[in-house]
């Protein structure tokens, strides 16, 4: 006690005679350091064994955020390596538990609804942007319903009228756009196939009417829209900065110009035969007899068409990357088009799609590495013991899957890191294991039709359980008649004619190539 007189007095003294900003900074640092003191502390002193590990940090709310942040898919690889399948880290200051492996997206992507929940994660960014009454606006059985009516309206012969929409907006596309005039040139690729997929998108999904609306007013309402989904909405969401306002006037017109269109249609009459999303919504009814009001048919068409912007132009962008880094690949896509469906190329049907398997494995390839959701989260609603371990994950964690470790795990892909589209042929020495085949896949029906459970499969990319895609076939066809259109006009390869691949941007909640994404463009015949 003496000696701490001794030696506090002068230092008080010494203290009082600083400056205010010296004095402000000395506290500051103090009151950092002791933070982080005690951070360190609890880690190593109150570890609980019943709780899979926390993932050691120095500063309390931060955590892991930024190291997971800049490359997850790296960062999951190097902490499994060190804490197991299974660990609980700090994202944003919330204690969120990782279950990697095949038994990890079962344990979460199958986990009864009493035990994990969606909407109490993702609502607060997507309710202000698709609007009221949808998606995780709603209880999770009512999107079971709505999920249904989406996907019963994908039917073989919607797909059939899609394939000519697809192919014609990319013909146009490149036709039309100054930075495709002429025989050869170089052009960053990702924005041009973000266009190149809203337009399919939307002609395809949601009428011509909507389509046309994207060269006038829709295109900017969108971008708008589309900086609701900034992560940092997860905490701001609420909060009258400039770009929220943006979102909230951009929500309001464009559902207004959905709900004029359907009043318009269906004031008009006679249609019959429409194969859009939007016509099968506005005859559908819930199970309790109520038709699905106009409002909710809006939100539906933002939602289906935000929902797939991001992850399918990803794609797009990653297959043309991937196609300028090996050339010769662009090569067989074409002269697969050629042996199986002549030397003149008619034009492509939906059936024509399935004869193709080349192109058909540039998006499974594709997909297998970069697949534009890393990261799902659920909220934990009820402890839940993890099976085969002592541990059980407590209400107070979020739970986090990344099935896209699996996918470039060399357990189940040979030579995972390598961009194989022959890897899917039977006799492939990459040919993965243990990949079954939708056929062979024991089935479920949460509420929207029967989808494989996807429980031992280590290849998700469309996800698994009562949240999986229903956009997964429509991607396909839409990705496939893509990549096939370009493959038969143009050659790509990398500027500088080597093989390597840009690397990822991980800033927002899909995760893309970084830009610019240059390649150079070459067009065939010429
Ligand atoms: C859900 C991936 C395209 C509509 C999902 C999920 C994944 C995914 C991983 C599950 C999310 C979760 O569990 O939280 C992809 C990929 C796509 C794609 C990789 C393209 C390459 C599309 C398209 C549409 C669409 C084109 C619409 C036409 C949806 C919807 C859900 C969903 C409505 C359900 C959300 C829920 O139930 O919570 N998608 N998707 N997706 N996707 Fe896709």
């Amino acid at each position: 006690m003496g000696l701490l007189q001794d030696l506090g007095g002068p230092l008080l003294e010494s203290f009082s005679q600083l400056g205010t900003w010296s004095q402000a900074g000395i506290v500051i640092a103090t009151l950092l350091f002791g933070t982080v003191f005690l951070n360190v502390l609890q880690q190593v002193l109150f570890k609980n064994p019943n709780e899979p590990p926390m993932v050691f940090h120095w500063f309390p709310l931060i955590g892991s955020t930024i190291t997971y942040g800049m490359d997850p898919p790296r960062w999951f690889k190097k902490t499994r390596a060190k804490y197991g399948d299974c660990f609980t880290f700090i994202l944003l200051g919330k204690k969120t538990t990782v279950y990697l492996g095949t038994q990890g997206n079962e344990f979460i992507l199958n986990g009864k609804i009493r035990d994990v929940n969606a909407e109490d994660i993702y609502s607060v960014l997507t309710t202000p942007v698709f609007g009221k009454d949808v998606v995780y606006d709603c209880p999770n059985a009512k999107l079971m319903e709505q999920k249904k009516f989406m996907k019963i309206a994908l039917t073989t012969e919607a797909f059939r009228s899609y394939v000519p929409i697809i192919s014609d907006e990319v013909s146009n596309y490149f036709k039309r756009s100054p930075d495709f005039k002429g025989k050869s040139g170089v052009v960053n690729i990702s924005p041009k196939m973000a266009q190149i997929t809203i337009f399919t998108a939307s002609h395809s999904l949601q009428g011509k009417e909507i389509r046309d609306k994207f060269d006038e007013t829709l295109a900017d309402l969108y971008h708008d829209l589309d900086m609701g989904f900034s992560p940092i909405n997860f905490q701001l969401h609420w909060a009258p900065l400039p770009w929220n306002n943006r979102r909230d006037h951009a929500q309001r017109t464009v559902a207004k110009i959905y709900m004029d269109t359907i009043k318009a249609r269906r004031a008009r009459g006679g249609e019959t035969d429409a194969q859009d999303i939007m016509y099968h919504l506005m005859n559908s009814t819930y199970k309790n007899g109520i038709k699905v009001p106009d409002h909710e048919i809006a939100h539906m068409m933002i939602a289906l068409l935000m929902a797939g912007q991001h992850s399918s132009s990803s794609t797009s962008a990653w297959c043309m990357l991937r196609l300028a880094s090996q050339p010769k690949i662009m090569d067989e896509l074409y002269e697969e088009q050629v042996r199986v469906l002549g030397a003149d190329l008619p034009d492509l049907q939906y059936e024509d799609l399935a004869k193709l398997p080349l192109n058909q494995a540039i998006i499974k390839e594709t997909l297998r590495l970069h697949a534009p959701i890393h990261t799902i989260l659920r909220a934990v609603k009820s402890p839940m013991p993890v099976p085969g371990t002592k541990f059980v994950v407590p209400t107070s964690h979020n739970l986090l899957a990344a099935p896209g470790v699996t996918s470039s795990d060399p357990q189940y892909f040979p030579n995972p890191e390598v961009w194989d589209p022959h890897r899917w042929d039977a006799d492939s020495p990459n040919a993965p294991a243990m990949v079954k085949s939708y056929e062979e896949e024991e089935k479920i029906d949460y509420g929207y039709g029967l989808v494989s459970k996807g429980a031992s499969s280590p290849y998700l990319p469309f996800g698994a359980g009562r949240h999986r895609c229903i956009g997964e076939q429509f991607a396909n066809v839409q990705l496939q008649t893509i990549v096939a259109m370009t493959a038969r006009q143009f050659r790509f390869c990398n500027v500088d004619g080597s093989d390597k691949v840009i690397g990822t941007d991980y800033t927002s909640l899909f995760s893309r190539p970084l830009e610019p994404a240059m390649i150079h463009w070459e067009r065939r015949g010429e």
